[in-house]
């Protein structure tokens, strides 16, 4: 037997009667979401979606309006709440944006027809529109400049013809030249012919044949050489074009100390300084015969002379050297071995060994900030002989 609790005063019950009023009205509201979720299962569950962002911004919208229908229209048909035929048009479009900025893996999956990773769950709820299906997909291919400067005939008829320079200008300048061979987008540039002026001799990288010697060596108009060294005559003009620069700008003298040493002559070089340091301290600061630079006729060492002439060492401190660090590229020369490189060259830093590379390709690795051949055409490292 209930016992009958105290008589409630009056604002109780017209608050339990509120309350059961408010239930009512919740219950048929659900009665109604419910039969909408079985007309319009297609975005309701694109709704349903948190992981979707444009699907979650887009849809608490049209929810909204439903329920705002709904309240207004009672058990209003469901045709009531169905948006418009521009309503949807302007979904197709929020979906199709967020799906965008949801991500491309996330559509190239779901229109792939496949799910995979920690969005799988996700997209196998998540029905595709027929109309997203129609979208273009865009593709991000890499972009690549792997057009090989080869397919030009300009730059095949240079390289035929010996002309290294017209070459790079065909390529598309110094840069552009680099740029190719360091990506592989030049299979007709050899970097281990001598004849060219972007050949790259090392520790990893002989001569072919080891004692190769350049058809045309000359000695450098008005420019003094101490040992009567000679060098190639693109690289002997560049150097009279260099000396008389900096001569003229005041600078002072620079003189060419070692120009083109021969396997031969470098035989007796690299043998005076094993005997001087051992094999290792040698392989520092000389290159073992059919690995030296100047083998190629490319490769003149400098000082700075005042009268008498200083040393290889003397020079960095002088005027001229900081000349030769700051302008020797405007000439077509690079500092080939800097101070800090000897991982990547295999030598001691050497501010007077000056390589020709050619106006062209020694601006773009004066621009570029380049510090060693290898880096500059993108091959290995040759701290050693390997
Ligand atoms: N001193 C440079 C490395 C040479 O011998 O070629
Ligand atoms: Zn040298």
């Amino acid at each position: 037997m209930t016992v009958p609790g105290p008589p409630r005063p009056p604002e109780s019950r017209r608050a339990a009667r509120v309350l059961r009023e408010e239930a009512a009205r919740r219950a048929r509201a659900g009665a109604d979401r419910r039969a909408r979720v079985g007309t319009e299962s297609h975005d309701r569950t694109l709704a349903g979606d948190p992981s979707r962002s444009g699907a979650h911004r887009t849809r608490p919208a049209q929810a909204h309006g439903a329920r705002s229908s709904s309240a207004s229209a009672g058990s209003a048909p469901a045709r009531h709440v169905r948006p418009t035929r521009r309503g949807r048009a302007a979904v197709t479009v929020f979906v199709a944006a967020g799906l965008l900025f949801a991500g491309i893996p996330a559509l190239t999956s779901l229109t792939a027809g496949s799910a995979s990773g920690p969005e799988a769950g996700s997209a196998k709820l998540f029905a595709v529109p027929p109309h997203i299906d129609a979208l273009p997909v865009p593709t991000f291919e890499q972009a690549t400049t792997s057009t090989d400067i080869c397919g030009e005939s300009s730059v095949r008829a240079a390289l035929e013809a010996g002309d290294d320079s017209a070459a790079i200008a065909a390529a598309g300048g110094g840069e552009a030249f680099r740029a190719a061979v360091a990506t592989g987008a030049a299979s007709c540039v050899d970097l281990a012919d001598p004849s060219r002026i972007w050949v790259v001799v090392n520790k990893r990288r002989p001569y072919a044949p080891v004692d190769y010697r350049p058809a045309a060596l000359m000695l450098p108009d008005g420019v003094r050489s101490v040992e009567g060294g000679s060098l190639r005559s693109d690289a002997a003009a560049a150097l009279t074009s260099m000396v008389t620069a900096a001569r003229d700008a005041g600078v002072g003298e620079i003189a060419l100390e070692s120009g083109f040493r021969s396997y031969e002559t470098q035989q007796g070089s690299y043998g005076r300084q094993v005997a001087a340091r051992g094999v290792e301290g040698a392989d520092q600061v000389s290159a073992r015969p059919g690995f030296s630079e100047h083998q190629s006729g490319l490769a003149g060492d400098v000082v700075a002379c005042a009268g008498a002439c200083g040393t290889l060492d003397d020079l960095a401190a002088t005027a001229q050297g900081a000349w030769v660090a700051g302008h020797s590229w405007e000439y077509g020369w690079i500092v080939r071995y800097v101070d800090g490189g000897t991982d990547v060259t295999g030598y001691l830093g050497e501010p007077w060994h000056l390589r020709y590379i050619g106006p062209d390709l020694a601006r773009a690795y004066h621009e570029g900030g380049w510090t060693s051949l290898e880096e500059f055409f993108g091959l290995p490292a040759a701290p050693d002989y390997g």
